[in-house]
């Protein structure tokens, strides 16, 4: 990706970075100059992202730390050990998530639901939660959250996940109001199909996913993850300054199309 934005100087915390969406945002955000800290799951995932990063953007300091959303220490010591690091934190992309339990909603125990829940609406809530004290004491910043084109549509088999990303836009909705004034901004990101290892895990495979997916999407192919990330720098950076409390859906033109009618 040629990057557009300057980040330079700036402090990007990125949760859910390990691996698809998030990676590649963290990848674009070292590309614009930013410092990073990111978190997730998966130590090697980890790594192996500090040592992409370190070698391609050697002048990008980046911290990594593992760390489960669904608990809400863990997010509160990750952000202090955020801003300890760098001082202050610019901007904020809450990704984390998972497909859960694709299946009718009369077959989903409640642990199935609870996972969801906790991980994609709970965690960005933790996020929000530990961001905005934060930003508001050095005087604004730019929060992203993933929500997802099924955050404005339903689609059988995926009901608790919708309910999850329709959530998260309702939370993005809200907090940005209460602190609109304040030199902080808060948008959702609603991607359609992206190939990671969500959408291949949703859908029981990548043919599987490409089989469900395309015959959907107007543009014929699935999102690269690095489309998904330019949209999360626009959203963060100073180039989207009259933006607060939206939800952009990104998704090849399927939403217009009628994937809600399907
Ligand atoms: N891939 C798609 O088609 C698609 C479409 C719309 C929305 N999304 C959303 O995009 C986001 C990123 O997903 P992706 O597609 O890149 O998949 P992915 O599986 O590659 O990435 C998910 C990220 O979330 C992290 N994560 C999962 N559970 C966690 C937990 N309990 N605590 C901390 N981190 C956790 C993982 O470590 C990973 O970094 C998710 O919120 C997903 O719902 C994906």
């Amino acid at each position: 990706m040629k990057a557009k934005y300057d980040f330079s100087g700036k402090s990007a915390l990125v949760i859910g970075g390990t691996t698809g969406i998030g990676r590649a945002a963290a990848l674009a955000f070292a590309e614009a100059g930013a410092n990073l800290f990111v978190a997730g799951l998966g130590a090697a995932e980890g790594q192996d992202l500090k040592d992409e990063i370190n070698k391609r953007f050697p002048a990008v300091a980046i911290e990594f730390a593992e760390v489960d959303v669904r608990s809400e220490d863990g997010v509160r010591s990750l952000h202090e050990a955020a801003y300890k690091r760098f001082g202050r934190i610019d901007t904020a992309f809450n990704n984390a998530g998972v497909p859960g339990k694709t299946a009718p909603i009369h077959e989903l125990s409640q642990a199935d639901y609870d996972l969801i829940m906790d991980v994609n609406l709970r965690g960005i809530f933790f996020g929000m939660k530990h961001q905005i004290p934060h930003m508001l004491e050095q005087g604004g910043g730019t929060i992203v959250n993933t929500s997802s084109l099924f955050g404005v549509m339903g689609y059988a088999t995926t009901a608790t996940y919708c309910a999850s990303k329709w959530g998260v836009i309702g939370l993005t909705n809200s907090a940005a109001l209460e602190v609109a004034k304040k030199n902080i901004r808060i948008n959702a990101i609603a991607p359609g199909s992206t190939m990671t290892p969500l959408l291949t895990r949703m859908f029981g495979g990548e043919q599987e996913a490409k089989d469900t997916v395309l015959p959907f999407l107007p543009m014929g192919r699935i999102a690269d993850p690095s489309e998904i990330a330019r949209l999360v720098l626009f959203l963060a950076s100073d180039e989207s300054s009259f933006i607060t409390g939206q939800a952009i859906v990104i998704d090849g033109g399927g939403f217009v199309a009628g994937a809600d009618k399907i």
